[in-house]
């Protein structure tokens, strides 16, 4: 029986995972690495820790299993977006990588929409306007403020690359990571020559871009030595780990929709053709699974909001979970059910990170909005997880207002673990949402990917098929439905009241 491996390079760590072709998942490793945020606003990682992390989590999956390399049949990878890493002509990595959550490059972003004809244009030939968090905008700040090290590249390329490069000594990438670049033609599923020369960059720093699943080299023998995997063993291009999760989830096709709770929260709704937003208000990508596209809205602090909460004012929960030997996330959403929907009139911004969508802004910032005297713990409590649900209804209707069917629904990420976020998120986004029986996230999309490349299941349509359940589903309560759909429609009103103050506090908490 063949088994399958799966990398991702996450942003707290790199989860190695080993499956059977049934999707039985037989180990999994999840090594940690560092954060450094130099300034506020900055976040950047050290590549040599990811490829640590994965070969650590190899070897340990390998032999925690007791699977001998040889029976694997293929390795996908996946990982964070967004993130540069750069290679210079001896293949160094010249800096290190600058992460999708850093948002030091709001001057480049604006520089770079100028080049390429204005804001309308930039959508137009790559799908998306220039966000902070994207690649390009990460060159041209090194061209700005480092130009040693701008004068080096000869190589840019992704998370997930990077370690199938170190696999393989190949370089390349894959559309839905290229996507993410805004250097990619997402309509095309190839580099935007227009946008590459407009920016003055060099297009032959851009690797070869292969579908998700094709096979683009195999192990080396040094890299065999490393990390205890067989030469010779198959390695797919992989994806993005939003496409890996949503492929993990059985989110394949239109009309099928993924809400992800984890650090951010993510609305991802895969659609037949790339469908763009007039304004860029939801990022328009391209699928893992070929002849298909997605657009997602993106909650910067979704799971986040919550961990503040947490770390920040709970610690009694912290106390009480460690006694208990449970998880003060169990608790928090115990003592948020003691408050009534709605929470007593009290609404919770989750803007602690800035936001994406619907609002790109990297000013605004967390609130509690209607706060009283007659205001319990229980209140402030629950209303942080419909602060963040709100959030993501908001980035649901904006994809709703584009004219894409949105059906069924799947609940993934840390929140799909307890059962009131769940039925929450079914009210809140007034959807019927399933749970999968195992969520194991992008690291089981990419081993998929790796499967059907190393033909062990025909398609990702039969990978699928083959290996994802359903556990349960929750129904919206339409009475809640309908009290949460008029609070929701107050929560909205609330960022334009507030765009402004939040600008004009940048100076207080530069
Ligand atoms: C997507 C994005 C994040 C990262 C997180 O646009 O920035 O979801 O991919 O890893």
């Amino acid at each position: 029986m063949p088994y399958l491996l799966g990398i991702d390079v996450g942003t707290s760590g790199t989860k190695t995972l080993l499956a059977q072709d049934d999707g039985r998942v037989v180990a999994s490793a999840t090594v940690d690495h560092p954060l450094h945020a130099l300034k506020p606003g900055w976040a950047e990682q050290d590549a040599a820790d990811w490829w640590n992390a994965a070969v650590t989590g190899i070897r340990r999956v390998l032999s925690e299993a007791g699977v001998r390399p040889e029976a694997i049949a293929g390795i996908g990878v996946t990982g964070q977006m967004h993130s540069s890493v750069l290679l210079d002509a001896q293949g160094q990595v010249i800096r290190p990588p600058i992460l999708w959550c850093d948002v030091r490059t709001a001057a480049e972003c604006r520089e770079i929409e100028a080049a390429a004809g204005g804001r309308s244009r930039l959508i137009e030939l790559t799908g998306n306007p220039a966000l902070e968090g994207f690649t390009a905008p990460k060159l041209i700040w090194l061209r700005n403020h480092e130009r040693q090290n701008f004068a080096r590249i000869r190589t840019v390329m992704l998370p997930k690359d990077y370690i199938r490069w170190r696999l393989t000594g190949e370089i390349a990438t894959d559309v839905s990571d290229a996507a993410g670049t805004l250097l990619f033609d997402v309509r095309a599923r190839q580099w935007s020559g227009p946008v590459v020369e407009s920016l003055g960059l060099d297009p032959s720093w851009l690797p070869p871009v292969f579908e998700s699943a094709d096979v683009v080299s195999t192990v080396t023998g040094a890299a065999a030595e490393e990390t205890g995997l067989k030469a010779g063993t198959p390695v797919v291009a992989g994806g993005a780990d939003n496409t890996c999760g949503a492929i993990g989830a059985g989110v394949v096709k239109p009309g099928q929709a993924l809400v992800s709770i984890g650090s951010s929260g993510v609305v991802f709704v895969p659609t037949a053709k790339p469908q763009l937003h007039p304004a860029g208000i939801v990022h328009t990508f391209v699928h893992s699974v070929p002849g298909t596209w997605y657009v997602m809205g993106v909650t910067l602090a979704a799971g986040l909001s919550l961990r503040w909460l947490r770390d920040e004012l709970a610690r009694v929960e912290q106390l009480a979970a460690e006694l208990a030997g449970t998880s003060a996330y169990d608790l928090l959403a115990a003592e948020a059910q003691q408050a009534p929907p709605g929470s007593a009139g009290l609404f919770f911004l989750p803007y602690l990170s800035g936001e994406r969508t619907p609002h790109a802004d990297a000013n605004a910032r967390g609130v509690w909005f209607g706060l009283s005297t007659s205001h319990k713990r229980a209140h402030l409590i629950r209303s942080v997880f419909e602060g963040i649900t709100y959030s993501l209804r908001d980035a649901l209707d904006a994809i709703r207002a584009m004219d894409v069917q949105v059906g069924e629904a799947r609940l993934v990420g840390g929140g799909a673990k307890s059962d009131f976020w769940h039925q929450l998120t079914a009210d809140i986004l007034n959807v019927r949402i399933g749970r999968t029986e195992r969520d194991e996230g992008p690291a089981f999309g990419a081993l998929l990917l790796a499967g059907v490349g190393s033909g062990v299941y025909r398609d990702i349509f039969e990978a699928v098929q083959q290996t994802v359940r359903l556990r349960d589903a929750a129904e919206p309560d339409q009475e809640a439905a309908r009290g949460y759909d008029e609070r929701f429609r107050f929560y909205q009103s609330l960022y334009p009241a507030l765009k402004q103050p939040f600008a004009d506090l940048v100076r207080w908490q530069a």
